[in-house]
């Protein structure tokens, strides 16, 4: 067999499984013809912006109308006819291929659940045929950095059964030379936490959330925050110096008609923003995702200008992973960062894209999972081959928010000498925004 024939796509095969909430999800292989075989399993959100690739799911009564079944046809109907035949390693091919075999804005015929496992499913058959590391195959021989772990410790939102309306109260372990060291300290801090929350109010504190923080009966972002630093304090780490603070706000969340109604109160754009600022003085945050509504690019151009020095203004539901939207609204200056999810956009090429238009504009990125997520690694190598300063998975708890960080052990292990931990590079990246 040539090496070209190695390559050649020889089945393409989707499967329903289970995310971690206990929602259906695609998982689909790929086999090569050399006898690599590839997998993917699309992630899911809960908060999701508008703009996103829509999940094709059945409705009805099976599986609570969250079935996959379409979506899992679709794959081994409709696409992968296409696909078997080519050469696993023209990502960008395939990708367009799906792209247009799709034929909607917003992948909603196939569905982004099912392009974006082949998509993965495809990269990763590649990478095994080469003989390469996931993370060497999509990124070369640079890619040596590894991301800091920025974890969502307290979970409120749409993510958690408490009254906090701020969605992610996140720990950013900077401060440290290796990823390891970084993970350890968020494992640690997490734990002291726990305990915190115990002493304060009871077992029933230490329920967590959708990605694994915990989710105690709290109405403020400071009394969060406060207990946060307790936990950082008890567990021995320099606040600021070592450990900063970051936020998810998904203000779409709690958004109405040109009001945001946060902790009982009704707040217009302009006192939120204060509000936000009054939080950065008292906390040493340098992380805030959408902190307002996905479609406010004035407001968020008015953040990025007040808080942006000494802050990533991270866009999630406002990019949703979309280069053009980086475009239109990052040249505006409105956000400095982006933050990345193959499901929002539905291919992994449209995925890098995003990216090197993020880099092209001077703005940073940061790879992250879902809510709904599942043992598939894949962003832990996405994180590492594009040099993501941070990667965002989750707690350092349940199994898939751990797939990632245990991933990027192994990688940075592999590495050995050779890894390069981002957190130093954090200050340096904020000055350059
Ligand atoms: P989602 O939320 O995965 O539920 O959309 C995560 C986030 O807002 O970052
Ligand atoms: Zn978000």
């Amino acid at each position: 067999m040539t090496i070209l024939e190695e390559f050649v796509v020889e089945g393409v095969r989707a499967v329903q499984v289970l995310d971690s909430r206990g929602r259906p999800t695609v998982k689909s292989y790929v086999r090569l013809k050399g006898g690599a075989l590839g997998w993917g399993i699309s992630p899911s959100g809960a908060s999701r912006g508008e703009r996103e690739a829509v999940e094709v799911r059945d409705g009805g009564k099976r599986w609570k109308g969250y079935g996959v079944g379409i979506a899992v046809h679709n794959v081994n109907k409709v696409i992968a006819p296409r696909i078997e035949g080519l050469d696993a390693r023209r990502q960008e091919l395939i990708d367009r291929l799906l792209i247009e075999l799709d034929g909607t804005p917003n992948k909603s015929r196939l569905g982004g659940n099912a392009t974006t496992s082949v998509s993965i499913a495809v990269a990763r058959a590649a990478a095994s045929q080469s003989g390469l590391e996931l993370f060497k195959y999509l990124g070369g021989p640079d890619a040596v950095g590894l991301p800091i772990p920025i974890m969502n410790i307290i979970n409120g939102g749409v993510h958690a059964g408490n009254e906090l309306d701020f969605q992610e109260f996140i720990i950013v372990p900077h401060g440290f030379d290796s990823f390891v060291e970084a993970l350890r300290a968020g494992v640690e801090i997490y734990h002291y936490l726990k305990e915190v929350l115990k002493r304060e109010f009871g077992p029933n504190a230490l329920n967590v959330g959708d990605e694994g923080g915990f989710a105690p009966p709290l109405k403020s972002a400071f009394q969060a925050f406060d207990l946060i630093e307790r936990a950082v304090m008890e567990s021995g780490y320099s606040i600021d110096s070592q450990v900063s603070f970051g936020l998810d706000a998904a203000s779409s969340q709690f958004y109405r008609d040109g009001i945001y109604t946060v902790e009982g109160k009704s707040l217009e754009p302009q006192e939120l923003m204060d509000f936000y600022e009054d939080l950065a003085s008292r906390y040493p945050i340098v992380y805030l995702e959408d902190p307002f509504h996905e479609d406010d690019v004035e407001m968020f151009r008015v953040a990025t200008s007040r808080l942006g020095s000494k802050m990533l203004i991270v866009g999630d539901d406002f990019f949703t992973t979309n280069p053009k939207t980086i475009v239109t609204r990052g040249s505006k200056g409105a956000g400095n960062a982006v933050l990345i999810k193959i499901n929002q956009v539905g291919t992994l090429t449209e995925t890098l894209n995003a990216i090197s238009t993020a880099r092209d504009l001077g703005m940073a990125y940061v790879v992250s999972h879902r809510s709904g997520d599942s043992e598939d690694p894949f962003i832990a190598d996405l994180s590492v081959a594009t040099n993501s300063v941070m990667i965002k998975a989750g707690a350092p708890a349940r199994s898939e928010r751990t797939s990632k960080y245990n991933r990027l052990l192994e990688i940075e292990e592999g590495l050995g000498i050779n890894a390069r931990y981002s957190g130093r590079r954090l200050k340096y990246l904020l000055k350059s925004l």
